[in-house]
């Protein structure tokens, strides 16, 4: 397994493999490699012939008050996993290697990305879609892999590499969970022990109205909405952002009788942590 840390290294490569008739899977990353991560590269592994993950924190994804400097970074062990894992090459650019000075250009996909969290994290999805953009010109993948525990992200890329005929399969990939049902993503490392256990309280609230969807106990969006919300605040320390049904293939905001297909997604302030998550009902 090699580490690229140069963009004209990695793209030489990534033409190097293509002229040989190699098919390539991208894993983007922010490191702090979990379980989640993991299951992206199995896949990856299985469907092609070269495996690169990149790992970035990208600062353009985030706010100014958000958890940039926070975000964890433990570097080695991400290699470590990867080497574990069958990874040919990772990808770590540094922040100058990816954003020169004189950065002026940005790739958007309007209306998906200001609804849900993009209506809490202004400029979120921006950063997101051109870093991938990047990324998908820096290894010119065949396919790329993307969890659903972001849903919106899914969709968004999904959307942008259709608007703009990127030659690239997005593979999504179901979302990994702890026993206790939490999604896994890097950010769990932040909570605390209380954090942590309350933390899974929030997808067992929707596994328990999924249920009551499906017995015609609680049909309509609104219902559905309040009845999580009120479970919501009945476990202290955690704080709701906001909780939709939407569309799954629009993400068109469902008010009034529910249809097919729908999928509620919920973003809730652990702490210091804001944790997101979703399911199709
Ligand atoms: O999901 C993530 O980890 C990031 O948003 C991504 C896709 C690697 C872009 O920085």
């Amino acid at each position: 397994m090699k580490i690229i840390h140069k963009i004209p290294e990695m793209q030489k490569i990534t033409k190097k493999l293509h002229s040989a008739n190699k098919t390539i899977g991208l894993v983007p990353t922010m490191g702090a490699l979990h379980g989640g991560h993991i299951s992206l590269i199995q896949r990856a592994r299985k469907e092609n012939d070269c495996v690169i993950v990149s790992i970035f924190v990208n600062p353009t994804q985030f706010g100014p008050n958000e958890d940039y400097l926070r975000y964890p970074r433990p570097f080695n062990k991400d290699v470590r996993m990867c080497k574990k894992y069958g990874v040919n090459y990772v990808f770590a650019p540094t922040p100058k290697e990816m954003y020169d000075i004189n950065h002026l250009s940005y790739v958007t996909v309007e209306k998906l990305s200001n609804i849900l969290c993009g209506e809490f994290r202004q400029g979120h999805f921006r950063g997101v879609t051109t870093v991938v953009t990047k990324l998908f010109n820096i290894t010119q993948p065949d396919r790329a892999y993307f969890g659903e525990k972001d849903y919106q992200q899914l969709m968004i890329i999904q959307k942008m590499v259709n608007d703009l005929n990127f030659p690239v399969k997005i593979i999504p990939c179901p979302t990994i969970r702890e026993n206790d049902g939490l999604a896994l993503s890097s950010r769990n490392l932040c909570l605390s022990k209380n954090e942590r256990i309350r933390a899974g309280k929030i997808y067992r609230i929707l596994l328990r109205v999924k249920k009551l969807f499906h017995e015609k106990k609680l049909l309509s969006a609104d219902k559905i909405v309040n009845y999580i919300k009120n479970e919501i605040r009945r476990v202290p320390g955690l704080r709701i952002q906001y909780v939709k049904i939407c569309n799954s293939k629009t993400l068109d905001e469902i008010k009034g009788k529910l249809y097919s297909p729908a999928r509620i997604l919920i973003a809730v302030w652990d702490g210091k942590t804001r944790l997101i998550d979703n399911i199709e009902i």
